[in-house]
C-alpha cells in the first residue's frame, strides 16, 4: 500500500464517529494544518524524492489534499445541516402552551365604586371638588345650620381634634365652602373620607361619602330625583327606580330618605331589602335657605339640592358584601374577586 493509501485509511478511520462541527474542525486541523498537518508534511519530504519522481509525488499529495478536502467539507456540511435542525427543534415554539398568567392588581372596590359614581355624575355635567378632611365646627356644623346645641348633633358622633377642629363626619362641609368661592350656577360632586365614632357591621370610624350639590335658579326636588335615577340606573341595572321619604337633615328643608328598588328581587321582596322592595341609598333633600343665606346666596333668587351617598354601603350593596370590615382588611382573595373595571 503507498503511503498515500495508507493516510487516506487513516483519516477515514478517524473520521468515523466525527458528526460535529468542533470535532471535524479538530479532524481538519491534524491533516490539513499549514505546518503541522499530517498532508501538508509530506511536502517537505519532496526535497528528499528523487529528481524524476518529483511530479508524480507533488500530483499525488495534491490528489491527497483535494481527497481530504472534500471528505472534510462533505462532514462539515452535514454536521451543519444536523445542527442546525437540532437548534429548530430545541428553539421550537409550541403557541398552544396556555401563556403563564400575569398576575395582575385591580383597583378597590370602593376606588371603582367612587370612580363609577363620578363618571356618572360628570357625565351630567358635575364637576369635582376636594375638600379636607380636618374642617372646624364652623364648616362641618355651624353653617350647614347645625349650631351647638342642636339636637341634630348627636346623630353624628363626632371626632374633635380640639374644641375647634374636627375630623369631618360629613362631606356637606364641602358644600359650604363651594357657596362662598363661587356664584351659582353650581354643580359639584365631592368625594372623601369621613369621620365618626360608629363601629359595627356596617359601619366603620372611617368611611367615604359622595356629595353633590346643585343650585341654580329654579332648582327643584323633581331635578334631583330625576338624575337619581339615571344614577342607580347606571349603577344597579336598567330596571331600577327610586322613591323619596320624607326625612330630616338640619341643612335641607324638605328633606329625604332615597331608597332605590331591589335589584335582587325587582321589588318582590326578600332578605336584601329585608322583604320590603326597596333599600335605603343616600340622603338628600331642597338646599335649607338658613344655609344658602350662610353663604350670601339669595334663596329668593336661587334654590338647589344635595345629597349625599355612602361609597362603602353603595359598594357592599352592588358587590354583595355584607360586612364592611371586608372592606378595610385588604384579603387578596376578597379583593380580586372584584373587579368591574
Ligand atoms: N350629610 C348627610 C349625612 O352624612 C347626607 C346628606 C347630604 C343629606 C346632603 C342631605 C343632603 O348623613
Amino acid at each position: 500500500m503507498s503511503r498515500f493509501d495508507e493516510i487516506r485509511e487513516k483519516f477515514l478511520e478517524e473520521a468515523k464517529g466525527r458528526t460535529d462541527s468542533r470535532s471535524i474542525y479538530e479532524l481538519r486541523k491534524k491533516y490539513l494544518d499549514r505546518k503541522a498537518g499530517e498532508v501538508n508534511a509530506l511536502m517537505k519530504e519532496m526535497r528528499n524524492i528523487p529528481k524524476d519522481e518529483k511530479a508524480d509525488f507533488g500530483k499525488n499529495v495534491n490528489l491527497l489534499k483535494d481527497w481530504v478536502l472534500e471528505n472534510l467539507t462533505k462532514m462539515e456540511e452535514k454536521a451543519r445541516e444536523a445542527e442546525l435542525q437540532h437548534r429548530y427543534e430545541s428553539e421550537k415554539i409550541d403557541v398552544t402552551i396556555p401563556a403563564d398568567k400575569d398576575p395582575r392588581g385591580n383597583l378597590h372596590p370602593i376606588t371603582q365604586m367612587k370612580n363609577q359614581m363620578v363618571d356618572i355624575f360628570a357625565g351630567m355635567g358635575f364637576e369635582i371638588y376636594e375638600g379636607t378632611e380636618i374642617e372646624n365646627d364652623y364648616y362641618n356644623f355651624t353653617a350647614l345650620n347645625t349650631p351647638m346645641d342642636h339636637p341634630a348633633r348627636d346623630m353624628q358622633d363626632t371626632f374633635y381634634l380640639s374644641p375647634e377642629y374636627l375630623l369631618r363626619t360629613q362631606t356637606s362641609a364641602g358644600q359650604i365652602h363651594v357657596m362662598e368661592a363661587k356664584k351659582p350656577p353650581i354643580k359639584i360632586l365631592s368625594p372623601g373620607k369621613v369621620f365618626r365614632s360608629d363601629d359595627d357591621a356596617t359601619h366603620s370610624p372611617m368611611f367615604s361619602q359622595m356629595e353633590g350639590l346643585v343650585v341654580d335658579k329654579g332648582i327643584t326636588l323633581c331635578d334631583l330625583q330625576g338624575m337619581l335615577d339615571e344614577f342607580v340606573q347606571q349603577v344597579y341595572g336598567e330596571g331600577t327606580r327610586t322613591r323619596l321619604r320624607p326625612s330630616f337633615f338640619p341643612f335641607t328643608e324638605p328633606s329625604v330618605e332615597v331608597d332605590c328598588s331591589c335589584f335582587a328581587c325587582g321589588g318582590k321582596g326578600c332578605k336584601l331589602c329585608k322583604g320590603t322592595g326597596w333599600i335605603e341609598i343616600l340622603g338628600a333633600g331642597v338646599v335649607n335657605n338658613k344655609v344658602l343665606e350662610n353663604c350670601g346666596i339669595d334663596p329668593n333668587e336661587y334654590s338647589g339640592f344635595a345629597f349625599g351617598i355612602g361609597i362603602e354601603r353603595a359598594a357592599m350593596l352592588k358587590y354583595g358584601i355584607n360586612n364592611i370590615k371586608l372592606l378595610f382588611e385588604s384579603d387578596l382573595r376578597v379583593l380580586e374577586q372584584i373587579n368591574d373595571a
